[in-house]
């Protein structure tokens, strides 16, 4: 909505949420999200066009577009528990715009969604006795975290879903038309509502598998020595193939991935395809023995007990350049650390106070430090779990220096200099390395 706002003076933006909290902070100088950029870009046009309030109904009232960035978390009750999206929040602001509106208006889904959740909202919207007629179109997102910034100036597609209908594709019209006053039309594209919304889960769970792809086979490179990243680089030339996410890691993290590919693997359940379903379902697996496993190997080169051992875990976040720890592979390591009772000591430039959160039942055995160099004090092996370029960059000399001996580094995103760190004295495991 910022990128729409600083793109479009022409329109006002109105943000609203439920959580007074979350509003306040984007009022403030302190944003509650770290994105390289959004800062910026929020700075420059809140107050002008760009506004977060928390009046609701008034704004509902007021709008002629709304785009609803409600959660679909994953189930945890009920049927389809574990799977399926918990709709309830759509279903809530489809029921508060309705109860709201004095006027109809397009309604955006923004959020990833089962195919046919617009068939439900309109139901809602529709069935109402003052009148009013609602447009329901799908535009869903494909910006990933750390570089949304970019993403959103210079999207390689923008998808707009609608109805084939007179109405419905005016709707889709109206929202191609924001779009067009930064994207070239030919990268807006334009579909039916269902074709929209699947596409979006079906984007997510193409590059979710080449992920574990590629990290499966890492586990054949580490047996025969085969080297995984050149492997990926080797494959990577061929252009049907491409050389865009393919770099073998302890698995791939966030909010994101696993959801949708749940959320996929019960569509397909629902409608009769159980062998579709467990080919989706097959990815997830694989991610979690990716990570499982990396464990084990460290394991394994620590004398098969790390009880009472400092471990320093680096990185705590997803991936780099955000402070979101969601369904990140850290935590698994540091939950699976503890089982063996070691001591994690936990690194990261931005996600420590998401760490705190999500390990607030465990804080007594841990300890979250956010100096690299005191965090690998007298540890015995370091786990680098998140991409961070600064880690890199350290001075890896003076680590091994205040390091107990023998001192282990896992590369679990491969971005070290592993020949580099042998030198130096340090025992080193990289991904799909032998
Ligand atoms: C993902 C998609 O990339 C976006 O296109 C989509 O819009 C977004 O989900 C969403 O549904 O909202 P995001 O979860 O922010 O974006 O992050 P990614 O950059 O896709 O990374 C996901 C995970 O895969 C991270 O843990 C990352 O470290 C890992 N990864 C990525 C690898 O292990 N190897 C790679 O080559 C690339």
């Amino acid at each position: 909505m910022a990128m729409i706002a600083k793109k479009c003076p022409q329109y006002q933006v109105k943000i609203v949420d439920i959580n007074v909290a979350r509003i306040n902070a984007w009022n403030s100088d302190n944003l509650p999200i770290y994105e390289p950029g959004l800062k910026e870009i929020v700075e420059s046009v809140k107050g002008k066009n760009l506004f977060f309030e928390t009046d609701i109904e008034t704004n509902i009232k007021e709008a002629d577009i709304i785009f609803v960035s409600v959660n679909t978390p994953t189930k945890t009750f009920g049927f389809g528990a574990g799977k399926a999206s918990d709709l309830q929040y759509i279903e809530k602001t489809a029921r508060s715009i309705l109860a709201a509106s004095n006027s109809g208006k397009i309604v955006v889904e923004k959020s990833t969604l089962p195919v046919r959740t617009a068939e439900s909202m309109e139901r809602i919207l529709n069935s109402n006795n003052k009148g009013l007629h609602f447009d329901v179109v799908s535009n869903p997102e494909f910006l990933a975290e750390g570089s949304a910034i970019a993403d959103l100036e210079n999207p390689d597609r923008v998808l707009i879903g609608g109805h084939q209908t007179e109405e419905g594709l005016a709707a889709v019209e109206e929202i191609a038309k924001i779009y067009a006053n930064w994207v070239p039309r030919e990268k807006i594209i334009t579909t039916n509502l269902w074709s929209s919304e699947l596409s979006k889960l079906t984007a997510n769970a193409f590059l979710a598998q080449r992920i574990s792809s590629i990290n499966s086979l890492s586990a054949l490179c580490e047996k025969t020595g085969a080297n995984i990243d050149e492997i990926a680089n080797a494959i990577g030339k061929d252009t049907r193939i491409g050389a865009k996410f393919l770099k073998a890691s302890i698995g791939f993290g966030g909010s994101c991935f696993k959801k949708d590919i749940l959320n996929l693997v019960y569509l397909c359940e629902h409608y009769g395809l159980p062998e579709v379903a467990a080919y989706w379902e097959s990815i997830i697996k694989i991610n979690e023995w990716q990570t499982t496993r990396s464990v084990k190997r460290v394991l394994r080169s620590l004398f098969n007990t790390i009880t009472g051992k400092k471990i320093a875990v680096f990185g705590f976040a997803f991936k780099a350049d955000t402070n979101d720890t969601r369904e990140s592979p850290a935590h698994l390591v540091v939950r699976e650390l503890l089982e063996e009772r070691a001591i994690p000591i936990i690194t990261d430039y931005k996600a420590l106070p998401d760490a705190k959160r999500d390990l607030s039942d465990v804080l007594d055995k841990v300890q979250l430090i956010e100096e690299p160099y005191e965090a690998a004090k007298n540890a015995h092996a370091i786990l680098l779990c998140t991409e961070w370029q600064q880690y890199a960059a350290l001075d890896w000399q003076r680590i091994y220096d205040s390091m107990s001996k023998p001192a282990l580094v896992f590369d679990g995103r491969n971005i070290l200099d592993g020949e580099k760190l042998k030198k130096i004295g340090f025992d080193f495991i990289g991904i799909g390395k032998a």
